[in-house]
């Protein structure tokens, strides 16, 4: 960064020829270009299209003086960066600080040293080069620091992109892992409901045929019998007085209480057969799942047989009182639904009911506060209908309701609890029967389940807008209590 004086040019104002001449003669010689000029204003011309670099400004001059030249040099932004060093007498030190107060970089006294001058000159040319240098390593500078700035601003929107492509596929992938839980929730679903009904409907069919022989039999069997004692009756009427082997003989079987307890016997054989019966045909009723369509069916049939089978459950055990179940039926028109499903719904709901009962008998030693599952049929005015089973058990703590319809999810101890009733009961209640599940807390601080199903498949998508409001009655009713 060499500083050459021919490369430098500068303007000489002063409306004195002598000075003019003089100091034209000093620069050239020292090898700077020069240009001159008489007066302010035409100064200011000249400089509309020379390009100085320095400016020597005479004070007193016709026109404008030095000071107005300089404030106008000073205000256009094509010249004020252009030093102007003024030139005036020695003893003018006011000129001089006013010279300097409006951007003059030094001053120059009259009557001229050349060697000052020139001395002067140079530094204020230098300082001006090496400013200028300075000036543009500056700028590179700020061209570096933007180009910068744009590489981290293109690279953040990379790093942007990036991460909502991540988002995008988390959330690809969430729901991918979602419908494979689903997936796999249907397939031990239909899985177990084939296995389980296969091997229901078995020993339903395989009990069914023995307990009709010994049913079928009973009635002769008590006729019968009853023959046969009216019989010994009349022997004992004829013949009064038994031979000895006879006496011994009737002592021996207690012929006295047998005669009284064998109609009994008889009588409770038949009550127990034809419990086996009433199961069986429970079991059938509810292991109708090879069912491909729907079918109307009275669902409170599939209730009760599922409660029939739940019944060692329900009634007392161990340290554990009974269950009261209330059942309050509603006058239900048959319902066109997958029963045997619908049944595996009940059995679901049920057995957590029962689940939750005995965790608060276990929990909070509460035995004095008898469980008790309530169960509420009921038409809605959608040609819906609607199956409550409240319990008064130990209820489902807030932070988990969202949860509890999650495959797997369960709070159940290991083996006991699979954390598939809910899942299961919801993909049959919604994506079969086109229905709702729904779950609250009740004013007892048990919970009560919905099922709402369409009476007929046509039902399906019924107004919701109608289902909402006869559900809010619903709500109202909970509350009430
Ligand atoms: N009636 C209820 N009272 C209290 N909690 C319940 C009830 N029904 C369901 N739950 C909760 O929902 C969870 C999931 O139920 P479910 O899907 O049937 O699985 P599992 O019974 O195998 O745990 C249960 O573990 C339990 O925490
Ligand atoms: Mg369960």
């Amino acid at each position: 960064m060499t500083f050459n004086p021919e490369s430098q040019a500068i303007l000489i104002v002063d409306d004195t020829p002598t000075n003019l001449e003089i100091l034209s003669e000093t620069l050239v010689e020292a090898g700077f270009q020069v240009a001159v000029a008489v007066d302010g204003e035409s100064a200011l011309e000249q400089l509309e299209y020379y390009q100085a670099d320095l400016i020597l400004l005479d004070i007193m001059m016709p026109g404008i003086n030095g000071f107005e030249t300089c404030r106008r040099l000073k205000a256009n932004p094509a010249t004020h960066s252009i030093p102007v060093i003024f030139m005036t007498a020695l003893s003018d030190t006011e000129s001089k600080v006013k010279g300097l107060s409006l951007g003059a970089v030094d001053y120059i006294t009259k009557p001229f040293q050349q060697a000052e001058v020139l001395a002067r000159v140079k530094v204020q040319l230098q300082v001006r080069h090496f400013s200028r240098a300075l000036e543009s390593q500056n700028q590179q500078l700020k061209q570096e620091i933007a180009r910068r700035e744009q590489a981290e601003a293109a690279l953040y929107q990379l790093n942007q992109t990036l991460e909502i492509q991540v988002q995008n596929r988390t959330a690809e992938l969430s729901t991918a892992l979602e419908s494979l839980q689903q997936m796999q929730v249907q397939l031990i679903h239909s899985e177990r409901m084939s296995s389980l009904g296969q091997l229901i409907a078995g020993i339903a069919h395989e009990v069914n045929n023995p307990i009709n022989f010994i049913y079928g039999n009973l009635t002769p069997a008590t006729e019968y019998t009853q023959a046969l004692l009216h019989l010994v009756n009349l022997y004992q009427l004829s013949f009064p007085q038994a031979s000895l082997e006879i006496q011994q003989q009737l002592e021996s079987i207690d012929f006295n209480f047998l005669r009284e307890d064998l109609p009994k016997l008889l009588s409770s054989m038949k009550l127990g057969a034809e419990r086996i019966r009433q199961l069986v045909t429970s079991l059938r009723c509810f292991s109708r799942l090879d069912e491909s369509e729907m079918k109307p069916i009275d669902i409170h049939e599939g209730i009760d047989s599922t409660l029939l089978i739940l019944q060692h459950r329900l009634k007392a055990r161990g340290s554990y009182p009974a269950i009261e179940v209330i059942k309050s039926y509603g006058n239900l028109p048959p319902i066109e639904c997958y029963g045997g499903q619908l049944n595996q719904v009940f059995m679901n709901v049920l057995a957590n009911a029962i689940d939750a009962i005995e965790e608060r008998y276990q929990t909070q030693n509460e035995v004095m506060k008898l469980g008790q599952i309530q169960i509420i049929t009921e038409p809605l005015q959608t040609r819906w209908v609607a199956i409550r089973i409240k319990d008064n058990g130990s209820g489902i703590p807030e932070s988990i309701v969202s949860r509890i319809f999650a495959p797997f999810f369960t709070t159940k101890a290991a083996g006991k609890g699979t954390g598939l009733g809910l899942s299961i009961s919801h993909q049959i209640v919604v994506e079969k029967h086109g229905g709702r599940l729904l779950c609250h807390a009740t004013s007892t601080g048990g919970s009560e389940f919905v099922i709402e199903i369409p009476m007929s498949k046509h039902q399906v998508g019924v107004d919701s807008l109608e289902l909402e409001v006869s559900r809010n009655q619903v709500k109202c009713n909970v509350i009430a209590e």
